[in-house]
């Protein structure tokens, strides 16, 4: 009796570490900062999930590549097993964090991925002194909205206005 209870407990045990090694695997992303090397893979991601991407004006590799240089610009991507699979723009004014082109690969959604990216970019925002950050959302990318909400945005009713040199600025 006392030897069956034992391989019970062990078989329980065993379930939980396997469960536990299950859960350490699916978290296993590392987030970094984007370097030149990513510039095709994260426009790639930006295409496949049809965010506004103007890779002949401001999204060129120079545009993004010169803006890592910039101290008000960090970009952060989500990497897994060598290969990113989510990005995030994140820019500031001084005053107010901007939270750009958050996007994450089809086959890693609901994973946390996005949440990981944003904290880090908070925490970022937040270690320069950011008390506020922000983001646009298009009015019907109801799911973008949805995940805001999730991460503790509140949304505000705005009218975006803006001027443009051209399309592609
Ligand atoms: C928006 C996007 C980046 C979310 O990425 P993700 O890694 O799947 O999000 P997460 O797994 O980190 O989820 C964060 C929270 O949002 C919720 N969430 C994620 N996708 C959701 C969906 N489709 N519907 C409802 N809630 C959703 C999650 O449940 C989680 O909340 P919880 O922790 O309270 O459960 C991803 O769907 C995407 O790349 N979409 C296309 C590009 C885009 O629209 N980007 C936003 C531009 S503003």
């Amino acid at each position: 009796m006392v030897a069956y209870c034992l391989f019970y407990l062990f078989h329980l045990f065993s379930i939980c570490v396997a469960g536990k090694d299950t859960v350490v695997k699916s978290q296993d992303i590392l987030i970094r900062e984007y370097n030149q090397e990513d510039y095709d893979r994260i426009t790639e991601l930006w295409r496949n999930a049809r965010l506004p991407f103007r890779p002949e004006g401001r999204d060129s590799p120079v545009k993004i590549n010169g803006q890592i240089k910039d101290a008000t610009t960090i970009i952060l991507v989500a990497e897994s097993e060598g290969r990113i699979v989510g990005a995030v723009l994140g820019a500031h004014d001084g005053r107010k964090g901007w939270v750009n082109r958050l996007v994450v690969d089809t086959g890693f959604r609901r994973k946390n991925v996005a949440r990981r990216l944003i904290a880090e970019l908070e925490s970022r925002f937040e270690t320069i002194g950011l008390e506020v950050i922000a983001c646009l959302i298009d009015v019907k990318n109801t799911v973008s909205m949805e995940v805001f909400k999730r991460l503790g945005y509140e949304q505000s009713d705005v009218k975006y206005f803006s001027k443009r040199k051209s399309w592609n600025s």
